[in-house]
């Protein structure tokens, strides 16, 4: 047992550089457009030649299997706990240009897992972030111990809210529980379903100003997607926007978005494995 752990440890130490950037999309209501924004966000940034490999971590609910129109039957579980399973036959490859993988049931009892289970785990995952250049997570609404867990371990946090006072108390509160346990995690906002450009820049400036007062911490801003029907019809079609109406408001803006997750970010270390580092975490204490 002991000796397993360590091997994994050292291994993970080891790990090289050029490791994919992981992005948790997250909200504190649920139904504010998270899975459609990551899915997107993950085409847009396959067309600009990245690897992505998305991540359905939508507990039970997973749904980016209907939005990509796709029907993978298998999730991370199924490579878990089949030992003859490879992790390239789990994930679905090549959807408008990127790959995808549900998380699955059991990734709920995560702080459970047997050493055989974890080491499992831990194989895939080594081998996706040196294969990918980014993994997007499709995160539930809300977060859970186990959640919060994962939360802590990415690159980047972003927090999808609409311009409902409601979405914004709950993405307010969701900030609060992450930065209780990590004050220098950075989050990234962005406003979903704004009418017009004043709400989008409004809903923005408050949430960041509520937490600079309470909270003491800056967060950075995506921007605003509009409100836009063309969502919804691309969901009944099951063909993402960017694919299907790719001149829509809510494309366009997407693009935007895509293109400042793209910007390199001057702070970052690319060569620190934090992901892999961080999630250890979660298994070997801290
Ligand atoms: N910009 C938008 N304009 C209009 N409708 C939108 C927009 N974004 C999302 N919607 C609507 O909201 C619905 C829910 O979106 P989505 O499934 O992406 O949210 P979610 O945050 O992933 O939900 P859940 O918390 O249940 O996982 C969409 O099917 C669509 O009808
Ligand atoms: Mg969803």
């Amino acid at each position: 047992m002991k000796d397993q752990a360590y091997n994994l440890r050292k291994k993970m130490l080891q790990s090289t550089s050029s490791q994919a950037k992981t992005i948790a999309v997250v909200s504190g209501k649920g139904g504010v457009g998270k899975s459609n924004i990551s899915t997107n966000l993950s085409i847009l940034l396959g067309q600009e030649n990245k690897k992505v490999l998305l991540f359905d971590m939508d507990i039970g609910m997973g749904n980016i299997n209907i939005l990509l129109g796709g029907q993978n039957n298998y999730s991370i579980m199924e490579f878990i706990e089949q030992e003859e399973l490879e992790i390239d036959t789990v994930i679905s490859k090549n959807i408008h240009g990127i790959s995808y993988i549900s998380g699955g049931n059991g990734l709920k009892n995560i702080v459970e897992w047997n050493e055989r289970q974890i080491n499992r785990f831990f194989e895939a995952m080594d081998y996706l972030v040196l294969k990918y250049d980014y993994l997007l997570f499709d995160m539930g609404a809300g977060a859970t111990k186990e959640t919060l867990e994962f939360l802590l371990a990415m690159d980047e946090i972003i927090v999808i809210t609409t311009p409902e006072p409601t979405s914004v108390t709950d993405a307010y509160s969701m900030i609060k529980y992450i930065h209780l346990r990590n004050e220098e995690k950075e989050f990234h906002l962005l406003c979903n379903r704004a009418e017009n450009k004043d709400e989008g820049i409004e809903t923005i400036a408050r949430l960041q100003e509520t937490v600079r007062k309470f909270l003491n911490k800056e967060i950075f801003s995506l921007g605003f997607l509009p409100e836009d029907s063309t969502v919804r019809k691309s969901v009944t079609r099951q063909t993402p926007i960017i694919m299907g109406y790719p001149n829509s408001p809510m494309a366009s803006s997407l693009r935007k978005v895509a293109r400042q997750l793209l910007t390199p970010d001057t702070n970052e270390n690319n060569d620190t494995p934090t992901f892999l580092k961080n999630i250890r975490k979660l298994f070997f204490g801290r």
